[in-house]
């Protein structure tokens, strides 16, 4: 099983941009924790980020057959990238989108989303906790899939 965590523009400046609204740490330190969650749990991860969308665009798309879950904080492009949702939606592959502040507080810009309606689910608002609540919801979501997977085998097998 594979995570491919995505993080959209402004993201690689954590620890630097806006303390007061993302805190002190630093996408480093973020990645660092989730590598430890998902080697405790026997799951393969990687990490990308880019300031450009095409190229999470172009991430998402390598997704396809590659990985089995996937976890964005589109940043700004959440509120503006059809182009992100479609690649989303187009891979079919289970995502949970982040958002370390909490959105819904901020500017009337942030209050629209365009990638929430194609995840699985959103973890807004939990500072950069939000990215080991959304490992966690990550790997139920995989053990869901294993125990359908699983289940199939086994009727299969018992139909044979
Ligand atoms: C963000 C919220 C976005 O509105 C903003 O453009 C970001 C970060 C967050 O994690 O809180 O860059 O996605």
């Amino acid at each position: 099983m594979k995570i491919v965590v995505i993080q959209g523009p402004n993201l690689n400046m954590l620890g630097v941009r806006e303390q007061n609204i993302y805190g002190p740490m630093k996408l480093e330190e973020i990645h660092a924790q989730m590598k430890d969650v998902a080697s405790q749990n026997g799951v393969e991860i990687e990490f990308f980020q880019s300031n450009l969308e095409g190229e999470i665009v172009d991430k998402i798309q390598e997704c396809y057959g590659e990985a089995q879950g996937i976890i964005i904080n589109a940043a700004a492009y959440t509120h503006t990238s059809i182009a992100i949702r479609d690649a989303i939606s187009a891979v079919s592959i289970p995502t949970i989108e982040v958002h370390i502040s909490n959105v819904y507080r901020r500017e009337e810009f942030r209050q629209k989303n365009l990638i929430a309606p194609v995840c699985a689910s959103s973890v807004i608002g939990f500072g950069p906790f939000g990215y080991h609540l959304a490992m966690m919801g990550m790997l139920q979501i995989m053990n869901e899939i294993k125990a359908a997977q699983e289940a199939q085998a086994q009727a299969q097998k018992a139909q044979a």
